[in-house]
Formats: structure tokens, C-alpha cells, sequence
């Protein structure tokens, strides 16, 4: 039985970090508005490793995760793009399509990025297993605030939503930090063994605003 904790409608600041530790956001609905932001203070990243876990149906477009600044509304994403097993992934504006075996619908995927200013290069993996490294962007890092959304892909700072692009189905377990994490942790995370939490976004200390109808409810698990 799925036991539903909150529902918001209206956009909720909450004011301390909450450990979601075996909770997850479900997204129920198609909407250009509902949403998640997730807030950090960190602001001059040269090097990013975003890991989650998403369940979906969806076949067509959609973001896994959205992270915009005012210089560039995809200055890093994750997006899954409608044919079966390609993903596109963002840095600095600049994109690298990725084709990989393992994704499937209606189940629990590992997805882990990760991406380095000096050498440019972006990696994807989906429940442990790497990607091919390619080059997409190198030499400036995400300095402005940063706007980090799930469930809708940013065109601009913050906004620029599309329904036809919006995410439906759940999320969990979101870690970003600072550096790019070595495989064995990605691994690690993938298998649920122990790796280090997040530092500059982290699900056992997550700081956010739910704008619609997102639902924080628990894992369902056996
Ligand atoms: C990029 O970020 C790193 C780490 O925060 C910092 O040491 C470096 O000076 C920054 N580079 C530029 C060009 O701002
Ligand atoms: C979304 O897709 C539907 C069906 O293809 C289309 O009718 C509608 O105009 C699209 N909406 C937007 C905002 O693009
Ligand atoms: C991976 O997990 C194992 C088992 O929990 C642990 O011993 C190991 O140190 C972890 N590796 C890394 C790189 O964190």
C-alpha cells in the first residue's frame, strides 16, 4: 500500500533540509506547471556528478533532471529523448547523445552523469554500466545561480515549461556533487552499497519547493 505522506498544491518553501531517505517524489500528471526545485548554495562548479533514480512509461521526450542558469537553460541535463535507448545530455548548451541497452520502462533506473570543465567530457550511466566518455563543452564552469528543476525541462531560468515534455512517474535518491565520482562509487550507488552523499545536493538532507501536484510518498517496497 502506497502511504501517502504529503500533497501539496501550492508551492511550499520548506525551510529545513528533510531526510527523503526510502521516500520518492511522484509526479502523477502531465502539466506545463508542477514541479520540483531543489536548492543549494554552491555556485562555481568545474566538475558535476548528478545520480537518481526514475521510473517511468514514457516514450516520448522527457528531463530527468533540469539544471539552468541565466547564461544557459541547459547548462546541465539529462534528458531522455524518444527513441527507445537514447539519451541526450547537456552541459554548457552543448549536447551528446548517448545509446545504451539497459534502460527499460516501468522499473527503477540508475542514472548517474557526470562532467569535467578541463577536459570537457561527459559520461552517462544507466544501472552501473558505463557509457562511451565524449566531449561536449570545456574551459568555463557553471557559475551563476543555479535553477535545478525534476519533472520539467527548463527553457529559460526557471521556467520555459513544456507539457509535452514534462515528466511522469517517480524519482528518488537524488545526490549531485561537486567532482566527477569514480565508477566503483557509481557502481556503488547503482547496487545500493555505500558511497558518499551528495555535497552539493543530497537526498538524506534535501533542501526544496514543490510548485503542483507532486507527491512525496514512500518507496513501495516489499
Ligand atoms: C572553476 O571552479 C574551480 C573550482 O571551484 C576553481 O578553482 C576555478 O578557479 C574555476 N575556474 C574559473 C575559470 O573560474
Ligand atoms: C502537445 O502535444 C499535443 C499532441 O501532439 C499538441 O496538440 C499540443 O499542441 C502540444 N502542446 C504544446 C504546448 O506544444
Ligand atoms: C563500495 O561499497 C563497498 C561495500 O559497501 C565498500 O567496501 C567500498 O569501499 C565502496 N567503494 C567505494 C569506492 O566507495
Amino acid at each position: 500500500m502506497a502511504l501517502l505522506l504529503l500533497l501539496v498544491t501550492l508551492t511550499t518553501c520548506a525551510a529545513t533540509p528533510q531526510n527523503l531517505e526510502s521516500k520518492m517524489f511522484t509526479f502523477p500528471e502531465a502539466t506545463n506547471t508542477a514541479h520540483t526545485k531543489l536548492l543549494t548554495t554552491k555556485q562555481d562548479l568545474s566538475a558535476v556528478t548528478v545520480c537518481l533514480r526514475s521510473f517511468t512509461d514514457l516514450r516520448r521526450g522527457h528531463p530527468i533532471f533540469s539544471l539552468a542558469t541565466s547564461l544557459a537553460s541547459n547548462d546541465f541535463l539529462i534528458f531522455k529523448l524518444d527513441e527507445s535507448d537514447l539519451f541526450d545530455l547537456w552541459a554548457r548548451d552543448k549536447n551528446a547523445k548517448f545509446a545504451l541497452q539497459d534502460y527499460k520502462l516501468n522499473t527503477w533506473n540508475a542514472i548517474c552523469s557526470t562532467w569535467d570543465a578541463t577536459s570537457g567530457i561527459i559520461q552517462l550511466w544507466v544501472n552501473g554500466k558505463p557509457s562511451s566518455r565524449k566531449f561536449v563543452s570545456f574551459g568555463s564552469n557553471i557559475t551563476e545561480p543555479m535553477s535545478i528543476v525534476l519533472g520539467q525541462e527548463q527553457d529559460s531560468y526557471g521556467g520555459g515549461f513544456d507539457i509535452n515534455q514534462s515528466f511522469i512517474g517517480m524519482i528518488s535518491d537524488v545526490h549531485m556533487w561537486d567532482y566527477t565520482m569514480s565508477s566503483c562509487e557509481i557502481q556503488n550507488y547503482s547496487d545500493e552499497l555505500s558511497f558518499s552523499l551528495g555535497n552539493v545536493l543530497n537526498w538524506n538532507a534535501l533542501d526544496f519547493q514543490i510548485t503542483g501536484r507532486v507527491l512525496i510518498e514512500d518507496k513501495q517496497t516489499c
